[in-house]
């Protein structure tokens, strides 16, 4: 069985068309490809829809959450497939009688992404220039990656015009694993995705549907705030541009928690959500945020607290620092940041990041391109399960 890299992948009428188009191209002949699960995988939780594909757009019937085994998943790397593949199966067996057809979106710094200016030359051309390039370039065997190019933009040079390609590399290793892992769990891997272009599909289906969409014509940033990762995807009218991974998330909060008020990790992040669902980390910044280097705290709690407006501030100074080398190298402002994850449910996190970015923060919001079921709670649905929602879309 193959699996489906759902990159864009070729141009057509000027635009990338991906592998997922020309599968979808195939499967809409058999009228097979209709209703999937999708999974997100994270080092805290798994994420799984159950969706139907539709001409204009998704219906999900089902959303799931589970906790991911610890230390079971990493930076887009299946560490034990034991534990993972009965979390699966729990997670997906109340709908797999449904299909067993599942579509997933990764993320990992393994993936090797680049940005290449060449030449404008046939499209079928692309792959093998790239590639090229990618050999000369970069200490790796280009054989053990899966490379897939998109074009993203023109470049017009004096008397040249090239074109600008960005180019995800996926190690096959991973892809295998993945596959390995679905497979041993019962379903039937059919497309995997990468989750800035997940995000991006999930953007460019909204600006098909709407004229007005608040996409359109807008440079703007996508924050995934998860547990071990910020990720940050740059988007241009809807295309996406760039992307960068910070090592930093919801899982520093848990652990400063526990070793301060010596409480297991589950506790921890129990605490967590509780503090987090009850005041605004822009009052925590007020009360906690800004204390003198010599202060002593006077209880265990004010430390805390202190502390933990110190990680929501390096969160900001960190994210800050990669849109300031965004903004200079592209020359380019930023109009809007849309944020998702996990961590973005923090009450008052995308206030907190407006004020510190002085840009534009909002929590990411429902699509044109979804519909819901009864059994669905749609209110966050975006900013938990954004990735898989933007995977299983086909535009
Ligand atoms: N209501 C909430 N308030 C504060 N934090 C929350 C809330 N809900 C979830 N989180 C935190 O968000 C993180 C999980 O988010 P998410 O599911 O996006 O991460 P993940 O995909 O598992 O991680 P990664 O992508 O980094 O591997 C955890 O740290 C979790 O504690
Ligand atoms: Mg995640």
């Amino acid at each position: 069985m193959n699996l489906t890299l759902a990159l864009p992948f070729k141009k057509s009428n000027g635009h990338a068309q991906s592998l997922a188009q020309k599968f979808t191209a195939k499967k809409k002949q058999t009228a097979k490809y209709k209703v999937a699960l999708c999974i997100d995988i994270g080092s805290c939780y798994t994420k799984m829809l159950l969706g139907r594909q539709r001409p204009n757009g998704l219906f999900i019937e089902q959303n799931r959450t589970v906790g991911t085994p610890e230390g079971a998943y990493a930076d887009g790397t299946i560490i034990n497939a034991a534990q993972l593949a009965p979390m699966l199966n729990n997670l997906t067996s109340r709908d797999s009688g449904v299909t067993k057809d599942l579509i997933f979106s990764i993320e990992s710094t393994k993936i090797i992404k680049r940005e290449f200016v060449i030449p404008k030359i046939p499209d079928e051309d692309i792959l093998g220039l790239v590639t090229y390039e990618m050999m000369q370039y970069l200490p790796i065997d280009i054989s053990e990656y899966t490379i897939q190019p998109k074009v993203i933009g023109d470049v017009s040079e004096e008397d040249a015009e090239k074109i600008k390609v960005s180019v995800n590399a996926v190690p096959k290793s991973i892809i295998q694993a993945y596959q390995r892992l679905f497979t041993s769990a019962g379903l039937k891997p059919i497309s995997m995705d990468i989750n800035s272009n997940s995000v991006e599909k999930m953007i460019q289906c909204d600006m098909a549907r709407n004229p007005s969409s608040e996409y359109a014509e807008k440079n703007i940033v996508f924050i995934d705030m998860g547990h071990s990762f910020f990720n940050v995807s740059v988007y241009e009218n809807g295309k996406y541009q760039f992307n960068r991974a910070i090592e930093i998330g919801g899982r520093m909060l848990d652990q400063k928690i526990s070793e301060l008020l010596k409480v297991d990790i589950k506790k921890a992040e129990h605490v967590k959500k509780e503090l987090c669902g009850q005041i605004s980390v822009m009052e925590l910044d007020k009360k906690y945020g800004h204390m003198p280097d010599d202060h002593k705290p006077q209880t265990i709690y004010e430390h805390t607290l202190i502390e933990f407006m110190s990680i929501i501030n390096q969160w900001a100074n960190q994210v800050d620092k990669v849109l300031q080398y965004m903004i200079r190298s592209r020359e380019r402002k930023i109009d809007r940041i849309y944020i998702y994850g996990g961590g973005s449910l923090i009450s008052g996190i995308s206030e907190f990041f407006e004020q510190k970015l002085a840009i534009q923060t909002v929590p990411a919001g429902a699509h044109r391109c979804c519909e819901y079921g009864p059994a669905v709670n749609a209110q966050n649905i975006m900013l938990t399960h954004g990735n898989a929602l933007g995977a299983l879309l086909i535009v």
